[in-house]
C-alpha cells in the first residue's frame, strides 16, 4: 500500500519501474534537441497526411495543431486508420509514421500511397516501413530504436516540422523551440526530484489514483494534449482514463455530470491554453463551476512558457509524469503494454 510521500522514495519507485520508465521521461529534452537535427526534403504539396497509430499518431496530432495555429494555408489530416481518404492523390504529402515500422494500419496506408503516387515519407526506427521505403525510393527519417513508442514523442513529431520549417517563419520557430527546451530541462528536475508538496505531477496522480481521470481540453488547441494524457494514463498506469472537447462536450458530456451514483468516480481535469477562443475560455469556466457545485473534484492545468511549442510540449510533459506516478500508486511497471502487444500477436495469426 502506498502512502502519501511514497513517490519521493526512489528506492520503491525504482522496485516498481522495473522497466526504467523514469530515466526515458527524464532523458526527453535530450530527446528533443536529438529529434530537432532530423529531417528530410520535401516538394511543395497541396496537403498533408500524417498516418499512424497510437503512440506514433500523436505526433501528427501536435504537427496539425502547430501548423493550423501558425495559419499554415494548407490543410493537415492525422489518418488512424487502413485507409487514405479519397482526396490524396500525386499532390499530397504523407508523413508514413511508425514507430516500430510494423503496424499494419500504417502500412496499408503506405500501400494506398504507392498505388496514388503521393510523395510519401517514412518516420521509423526500423521495420517494414523502413523495408518498404527503400524498396520505392522514399525518403526516411531514421530515429533510434528500443524505445516505447509513447515515449518518442519528441522523435515522433519534430522532425516532421523541421522537415517543414521551410514554409514556416524558421527563426521564430527555432526560438519557440529553444525556449521550449529550456522549459522542459527545469520541469525535469521539478517532476522528477521536487518533494511532493512541490511536485505537480505527484499531487495530480494522488488525485487521479482510486478515481476515473476525466481530461477536457480545448478544440484545436489542448485537446490534442487532453487526447495523450488520456492515452499515457491508459498505458503507464494500466488504468481507464477518458478525455473530451470543449466546446463539443457541452453539447451532449454535461449531461452525465449529474449523475449521482457516479459523481465519486470521477476527477476532472481541464487542459486550458492562453490562446483559448473567448467562448470557450467561459465555456470552461462555467463547466468548473457547474461541476464543482456538485461536489466534484476539478482541477486545472496550462502549460508553461510563452511560445506554443513550449506550452504545449510542457503540458503534455506534466502528463507524462503524472500518469507515470499514478502507475507507481498502482504498483504497476509503467512501460509494459501487455495487452497491445497480445492483440498485436493475434491478429497476424
Ligand atoms: O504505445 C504503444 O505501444 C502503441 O500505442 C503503439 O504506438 C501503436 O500500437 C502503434 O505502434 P507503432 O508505434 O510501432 O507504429
Amino acid at each position: 500500500m502506498i502512502v502519501p510521500g511514497d513517490l519521493d522514495d526512489l528506492k520503491r519507485v525504482a522496485q516498481i519501474d522495473r522497466s526504467g520508465m523514469r530515466e526515458l521521461l527524464l532523458r526527453f529534452p535530450e530527446q528533443l534537441a536529438r529529434a530537432w537535427q532530423l529531417s528530410v526534403s520535401v516538394p511543395d504539396f497541396e496537403r498533408l497526411i500524417v498516418c499512424g497509430m497510437g503512440g506514433s499518431a500523436v505526433g501528427g496530432d501536435y504537427l496539425r495543431v502547430y501548423l493550423t495555429h501558425k495559419r499554415f494555408p494548407k490543410p493537415v489530416f492525422v489518418i488512424r486508420g487502413y485507409e487514405l481518404p479519397p482526396f490524396a492523390d500525386a499532390n499530397t504529402l504523407i508523413f508514413a509514421v511508425s514507430y516500430s515500422g510494423n503496424t499494419e494500419e500504417t502500412l496499408s496506408c503506405v500501400a494506398e500511397a504507392v498505388e496514388r503516387d503521393c510523395h510519401w515519407a517514412a518516420l521509423t526506427s526500423d521495420g517494414r516501413l523502413a523495408e518498404l521505403a527503400r524498396a520505392h525510393g522514399a525518403p526516411i527519417i531514421q530515429i533510434p530504436k528500443g524505445m516505447p513508442p509513447r515515449t518518442a514523442l519528441g522523435y515522433l513529431f519534430l522532425p516532421m516540422l523541421k522537415s517543414l520549417q521551410c514554409f514556416l517563419d524558421e527563426s521564430a520557430v527555432e526560438t519557440e523551440l529553444t525556449e521550449a527546451l529550456d522549459a522542459l530541462k527545469k520541469l525535469a528536475a521539478r517532476y522528477a526530484e521536487a518533494p511532493e508538496a512541490e511536485n505537480p505531477a505527484e499531487r495530480l496522480a494522488h488525485a487521479w489514483h482510486g478515481h476515473i481521470p476525466i481530461i477536457y481540453g480545448s478544440h484545436g488547441l489542448t485537446d490534442v494534449v487532453a487526447r495523450r494524457w488520456k492515452a499515457q494514463i491508459n498505458e503507464n498506469a494500466e488504468a481507464p482514463a477518458f478525455c473530451n472537447v470543449v466546446p463539443e462536450l457541452q453539447h451532449n458530456e454535461l449531461m452525465g455530470w449529474e449523475h449521482e451514483p457516479h459523481r465519486e468516480l470521477f476527477v476532472y481535469t481541464l487542459l486550458r491554453d492562453p490562446d483559448e477562443h473567448p467562448q470557450i475560455k467561459r465555456r470552461f469556466e462555467l463547466s468548473r463551476s457547474f461541476l464543482e457545485d456538485q461536489g466534484s473534484l476539478v482541477l486545472e492545468f496550462s502549460g508553461e512558457g510563452e511560445g506554443l511549442l513550449a506550452r504545449l510540449l510542457s503540458l503534455s510533459y506534466l502528463g507524462d509524469w503524472a500518469s507515470f506516478y499514478l502507475a507507481i500508486l498502482y504498483a504497476r511497471d509503467p512501460t509494459p503494454v501487455p495487452l497491445i502487444d497480445t492483440l498485436k500477436a493475434r491478429l497476424t495469426q
